[in-house]
């Protein structure tokens, strides 16, 4: 399976002038013999405007969030309306977006709706903290297990989960991939649980939360198929060694 390195703009650019030069940069930076996927996920009407801009073909668009029903919904954004307009990729259930009021059972709506529409969602989970007995693992089985609840199996390799613990994002420091590696492998199990084993083995299952270039080398055998840095992904140089990390 491919890596995936996703990077996540948030609001931290805010033109389409900032950000057209923002991937001339990461493309220029762009390291030689990549194999991952690499997509940037700037918020919507930056993302339209870069992806009908660019003509290169090393870098895919997503963008921050998407709605699961067509209708009288003002102010939400169609699947479809994305898959127009050339967008491959969308993040459901960042923990920014469930600040605001998603539940485990949108973010599983926007993810079907997502897939419905041929896109490829990213899927956010994680626990807000850890403690000593392990109650984040309780917590995060019913995270993955309801956030997933309306896809299946059959789905294993149309979507992407990442592991974003809201403890580890917006910090000085990444934490251990050791600590990372073993939260991966229990989602994995959970997965496995619902759907089997052989279908758990294809879902990509990424990590986000302060990762820059140099944490990024430690993540190699941390058994996961990518990451998701959010600051560090507005900085070419450092999206651009995060990339060449998976390489
Ligand atoms: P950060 O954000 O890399 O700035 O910590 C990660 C995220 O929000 O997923």
């Amino acid at each position: 399976m491919k890596s995936l390195i996703v990077g996540n703009w948030k609001l931290y650019i805010n033109s389409v002038a900032d950000g057209k030069k923002l991937l001339k940069e990461i493309d220029k930076r762009y390291p030689r013999g990549v194999k991952a996927e690499v997509v940037v996920c700037p918020q919507l009407s930056i993302a339209a405007a870069l992806r009908a801009g660019y003509g290169g073909k090393r870098i895919a668009f997503g963008t921050q969030d998407v709605f699961y029903e067509d209708g009288a919904h003002t102010g939400s954004v169609s699947p479809k309306s994305l898959a127009t307009s050339g967008i491959r990729f969308v993040l459901v259930g960042h923990i920014e977006r469930r600040i605001l009021g998603d539940t485990d059972e949108m973010v599983a709506k926007k993810a079907a709706a997502a897939i419905e529409a041929k896109l490829h969602p990213i899927i956010c989970v994680g626990e807000p903290a850890r403690d000593q007995e392990g109650g984040h693992f309780t917590y995060l089985a019913t995270n993955v297990t309801a956030s997933l609840g309306r896809l299946s199996g059959k789905d294993a390799a149309r979507f992407t989960v990442a592991y974003d613990p809201v403890w580890a994002i917006g910090q000085e420091e990444a934490p251990s991939p050791a600590i990372i590696a073993q939260t991966v492998m229990f989602i994995r199990k959970t997965i496995a649980d619902m759907w089997g084993r052989e279908a758990a083995d294809k879902v990509r299952i990424i990590y986000g939360g302060s990762v820059d270039a140099e944490s990024a080398k430690g993540f190699r055998d941390a058994g996961i198929q990518g990451l998701l840095p959010g600051r560090a992904s507005v900085d070419a140089a450092e999206f651009a060694g995060i990339i060449k990390a998976f390489s």
